[in-house]
């Protein structure tokens, strides 16, 4: 392999152990230990994989330490400005480059093409209970697509992973706004093939049959912010389990459902729920954020900073930082204010100056602002998590897309330490 650079020794039971050590582009090493089980009968234990690289990925890199994040080498930051276009940095994360005009062009033309849905999958959408949890409804919808489109089931070139992405990428946002209409007991908006991405998905969320909803270039392009931000995080929990489902070789369907339900836990993409929940308190409650920071680092006290803290990233998180700029500005031009983000801006400054804070070197993440500028859109709290799956997407299908197709790809399958009852005899019933 090009990236072998130095080797590392292990030294167990007085016998050496030689084992290989990659680098990667950017200088991170990792120690090849895949022939400890084989040829020692060893096993690593890092039961949250916090150590542990998983594949080798060329779509996503993270510093932790310094708050760098890129897309197929991309800082993120330069996907916000002149005009964020969530559509090309899917096609880039999926096919791995910035995609030329005419394929842009086409891939959109796909999307307009795919954005119904198929009229049998409707009915099983209206036959889901109205007040289901959204991210219950899209794991179902996105799973029972299998159904549907059998013909990418297996996706073995370039041309069918694309017609597969394309369905998904723009049905998601069908069954989002489908399931926010239908909770709400709202009549059905189809969407309009001559509205872009995002436009389209707010005039699905919001307009009235007599009244079709006006998108400010504002929200349009904040809401393609919020999507491309989302978009990708490398080996992140719904990522794995994404990778985890398709290296049993199970379909892209399958796979991206499983990327929603892990997606929905609160650890993961259902914080930006539990920091509306948390903001909405203070604010209701008229508590002190002074006292909120208390609570938050006293360990007898079950509140948590919601938003903060991140597995990764040991410093501000980029994402973070564009969210809070994009806020400032939405509202600027929206002329309003939200006293939500007053006190967020607060949380904030009084963390980022406690020592239980630096010194743990809990910072802001993704989920901390992503919330106020959903909520300014109209976006009901309940669908935060919902926006999150649109936007990391793209991101699953990309992993999905590197795992399946990876050279000698093999079912992920790792070990455990076992640490239950050595071998013990059946007891039969009457003698228990
Ligand atoms: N508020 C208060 N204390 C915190 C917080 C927080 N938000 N986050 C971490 N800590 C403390 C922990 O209590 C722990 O303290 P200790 O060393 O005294 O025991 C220390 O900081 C390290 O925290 P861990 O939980 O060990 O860090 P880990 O890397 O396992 O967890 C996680 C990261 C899950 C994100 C955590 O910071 C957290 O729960 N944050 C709040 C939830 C959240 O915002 N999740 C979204 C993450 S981003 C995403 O998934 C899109």
């Amino acid at each position: 392999m090009s990236d072998l650079s130095d080797s590392a020794k292990l030294l167990i039971d007085g016998k050496t152990i030689d084992l290989n050590v990659y680098t990667g582009v950017e200088g991170e090493r990792s120690i090849d230990v895949t022939s400890l089980f084989k040829d020692h009968g060893l096993t690593t234990y890092d039961p949250s994989l916090g150590n542990t690289a998983i594949c080798r990925s060329s779509i996503t890199y993270i510093d932790g330490e310094r708050g760098v994040l890129r897309y197929r080498g991309i800082p993120i930051e330069q996907f916000d400005r002149p005009k964020p276009n969530y559509i090309e940095v899917a096609w880039a994360l999926i096919f791995g480059r910035l995609p030329d005009d005419e394929e842009l062009s086409q891939f959109r033309e796909m999307l307009t093409r795919h954005e119904l849905l198929h009229e049998g999958l409707s009915n099983q959408f209206m036959a889901l209970p109205v007040d289901a949890p959204p991210m219950a409804i899209l794991s179902a919808m996105i799973s029972m697509m299998a159904c549907y489109h059998k013909e990418f089931l297996l996706l073995e070139d370039e041309k069918s992973l694309m017609g597969a992405a394309a369905r998904l990428i723009s049905k998601i946002r069908t069954i989002a706004a489908f399931t926010h209409r239908r909770a709400m007991g709202l009549p059905f908006i189809y969407p309009d093939p001559s509205l872009r991405y995002c436009a389209n998905f707010l005039h699905m969320m919001f307009s009235l049959p007599y009244k079709q909803f006006d998108v400010s270039e504002e929200m349009e392009d904040a809401l393609n912010l919020v999507f491309i931000l989302h978009a990708d995080h490398e080996q992140n929990c719904s990522a794995s389990a994404v990778r985890v489902v398709c290296s049993a070789q199970a379909n892209l369907f399958a796979s991206c459902s499983a990327g929603v339900n892990a997606l929905w836990g609160p650890l993961h993409g259902g914080a930006n729920v539990k920091v509306m929940e948390m903001l909405e308190a203070i604010y209701r409650g008229g508590y002190r954020p002074e006292d909120c920071i208390a609570a938050a680092k006293d360990k007898n006290d079950s509140f948590r900073l919601y938003g903060f803290g991140h597995r990764v990233y040991r410093n501000y998180d980029p994402r973070a930082k564009i969210l809070k700029t994009a806020c400032d500005r939405l509202f600027k031009t929206l002329k309003r204010n939200d006293p939500l983000l007053d006190i967020a801006r607060k949380l904030e400054e009084l963390a980022l100056k406690d020592p239980y804070f630096v010194d743990r070197k809990l910072y802001p993440n993704v989920d901390f602002y992503s919330g106020i500028l959903l909520r300014a859109m109209g976006i009901p709290t309940d669908m935060f998590t919902v926006m999150f799956a649109i936007g990391r997407l793209p991101g699953w299908i990309a992993q999905w897309k590197e795992q399946h197709f990876a050279e000698g790809g093999k079912i992920i399958r790792p070990r455990q330490l076992y640490v239950g009852n050595p071998k013990t005899d059946y007891i039969e019933m009457e003698k228990r």
